[in-house]
């Protein structure tokens, strides 16, 4: 440890109250070597490889202009000066200005057209990640939260691509052959004086190649935590409200303090690193010109080498060193591309765990009847659904009751194909689910659930996500059967009621209404209520209710409501318990039994019980 480094951790915060959590969520990526990445790249760059090369032929052009500067200055030096002619000089000036101002020409025309690919490959990029995550399964989402995601994939790597764009073109394809072109004019001048400049220049390489990897391992770590710690903010900030109502923002402070500075510091190694790499560089950097201007005058008291070539000499070596620079600057931003590449291909090569039969075709015709036959599921290793049998015939309305946790939104998950069961199926008029197009069969489905998720738009283009075509009596109309109609029509802007992130400029029941209404739109086959009226009061949701009767008419539904009220009409009541169906019947037959209906009926209808007993009774 530096002393820096040492008198930096001094200041830091008193000992750890307790060691930072782990990072949620990390992406554990794949290395991909240099060929897989330029397969992985080579068809988003393909339709630019004619533009590509324009644009690498002008900047070689340009690479020649560079190199071709210090002979110039050689010429008005070894010839015009000696011929006392100052029309040569102005000559030779006039010749160096028409070239370097057809360079800058060059420059120009060749950068706009780089600029204009890359912005071509990062909508590339972006479009075909967004759609990916689109489709990835909500195993990869649970997993991954969407801050982590937009930080990780859309802000770093691809901004890490597109950078490793500019630099291959801005310096890559300048300096290699500027290198190239200025060593064979050098060789050209003198040989010995070149090898001086040549050995300058591996000697820089080496020190460039043996720091850069350390530098690429703390730049890495230093984005690993700069994560975690901008997952930690926009968590913490998600939840101020619960924060204030439990007055633990000393504790959040502090906590945040504690993760962040050891944040600070890991970025702070991977800059210090990259100071002592100038620091070597710089000191060759000198060598180097000592050196080359000890063996030029050398060069000329005994091999009367000309002056200008010496002049020029001198100028060749600033170039090579700031072009060799440059080189093991794009090597350093080579490897950030990396490491954002790696990210990047990680989640683009993550196929969804729900899989898809590309020819598959639904059912037709399609009678509807659904089922599950001994499915076993779980999340994680857990099973939460045991060898779970039914079949509901199209146009039933089943009530799913059972305490919180027993698996009723994990059954409404299964049947969405959010995920597949492990063992057993799910069947549509007896074809296994997996066997069906997933979006076709999707779309039969209408879902409300409990805390439903609004985007930050107006209430009118929510509802029109599901259904562009739809009129705006469509749109009333769905509204009142939702009983949303007057709570809207009461909003400031109405339809045009900005509902806020989440729908948080709504309350809970209003946002739950406007999801029934979006959900209407649809007018799906099967139609599943997950606790969709759990955020009424008592009147409303007996209204959406008797409302409903007439919207169960001509579909399936799945009901899911802790209020056993609300559930009276089902044809059929499923009680699960534990993830296992264990009573089924309808509701007067249920109740006739003494099982865990009568058990749970007993507790949500006895006065005597507050509403916090009847929570902790699993009906909340
Ligand atoms: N995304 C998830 N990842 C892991 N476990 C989950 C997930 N969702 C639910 N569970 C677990 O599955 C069980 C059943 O949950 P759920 O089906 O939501 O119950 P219910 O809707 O009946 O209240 C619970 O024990 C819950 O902890
Ligand atoms: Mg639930």
């Amino acid at each position: 440890m530096t002393k820096r480094q040492h008198a930096l951790q001094q200041t830091a915060r008193p000992q750890q109250r307790r060691p930072p959590a782990p990072p949620a969520g990390d992406l554990p990526v794949r290395n991909f070597s240099l060929g897989e990445i330029l397969s992985r790249l080579q068809p988003i760059l393909r339709p630019f490889r004619f533009q590509m090369i324009w644009v690498v032929a002008c900047i070689v052009l340009v690479s020649v202009a560079v190199a071709a500067m210090p002979l110039f200055t050689k010429y008005v030096i070894d010839v015009a000066i000696p011929q006392r002619s100052l029309k040569l000089a102005a000559g030779a000036m006039g010749i160096f200005v028409l070239v370097q101002f057809t360079r800058m020409l060059l420059w120009y025309i060749a950068q706009l057209r780089v600029l204009w690919i890359k912005e071509k490959v990062l909508f590339e990029l972006r479009t075909v990640v967004f759609a990916h995550l689109q489709q990835l399964g909500l195993r990869f989402h649970g997993q991954y939260a969407p801050s982590f995601l937009y930080d990780r994939i859309f802000n770093q790597s691809l901004n890490g691509t597109a950078g490793f764009l500019m630099v291959f073109f801005q310096q890559v394809m300048v300096y290699l052959p500027g290198m190239l072109f200025s060593l064979g004019f050098c060789l050209y001048l003198s040989r010995s004086m070149t090898l001086v400049i040549v050995v300058g220049a591996v000697g820089y390489v080496v020190a460039a190649r043996l720091m850069s990897p350390r530098i690429y391992h703390k730049t890495k770590a230093w984005m690993d935590v700069s994560n975690e710690i901008a997952r930690d903010i926009t968590d913490k900030l998600r939840g101020t409200k619960t924060i204030q109502s439990f007055a633990m923002e000393e504790r959040i402070q502090e906590e945040f303090e504690d993760r962040l500075w050891p944040m600070q510091l890991k970025c702070m190694d991977g800059q210090i690193e990259a100071m002592r790499l100038s620091f070597v560089t710089e000191g060759l950097n000198y060598l180097i010109t000592a050196a080359v201007l000890i063996v030029g005058v050398y060069a000329i008291l005994q091999w009367h080498l000309a002056v200008g070539t010496l002049v020029a000499f001198v100028a060749y070596e600033a170039m090579l060193v700031s072009m060799v620079q440059a080189l093991v600057n794009s090597y350093g931003q080579f490897m950030t591309m990396r490491v954002g590449f790696d990210q990047l291909y990680t989640v683009l090569e993550t196929r969804s765990t729900v899989k898809e039969n590309p020819e598959a075709k639904l059912p037709a015709p399609l009678r509807g009847t659904l089922a599950f036959e001994k499915v076993t599921f779980g999340y994680e290793q857990k099973p939460i659904l045991h060898e779970m049998s039914f079949s509901v015939p199209f146009g039933q309305t089943v009530a799913l009751v059972g305490r919180s946790g027993s698996g009723k939104t994990t059954v409404a998950n299964l049947l969405m194909r959010f995920f597949d069961p492990e063992q057993g199926r799910i069947t549509l008029d007896g074809v296994a689910v997996r066997e069906l197009p997933l979006r076709p069969y999707r779309a039969l489905f209408g879902v409300v659930h409990q805390d439903p998720f609004l985007f930050n738009e107006t209430i009118e283009a929510n509802l029109r996500y599901v259904n562009p075509a739809a009129s705006e009596e469509d749109l009333w109309e769905v509204l009142t059967r939702a009983q949303a109609a007057d709570f809207v029509r009461q909003l400031p802007d109405g339809l045009q009621y900005q509902v806020g992130e989440g729908g948080g400029r709504l309350s809970g029941g209003q946002r739950q209404r406007l999801a029934i209404a979006r959900c209407l739109l649809n007018d799906p086959r099967f139609l599943i209520l997950d606790e969709a009226t759990s955020a009424l009061d008592s009147e409303t949701e007996a209204a959406v209710h008797h409302a409903f009767e007439e919207l169960f008419a001509g579909r399936t539904v799945f009901i899911i409501a802790h209020r056993l009220g609300t559930i009276r009409r089902a044809n059929r009541v499923l009680v699960l318990d534990e993830g296992r169906l264990v009573e089924e019947g309808n509701y007067e037959s249920l109740l006739a039994q003494d099982g865990v209906f009568r058990r749970l009926h007993t507790i949500a209808t006895s006065g005597s019980l507050t509403g916090g007993r009847k929570r902790e009774a699993g009906f909340a």
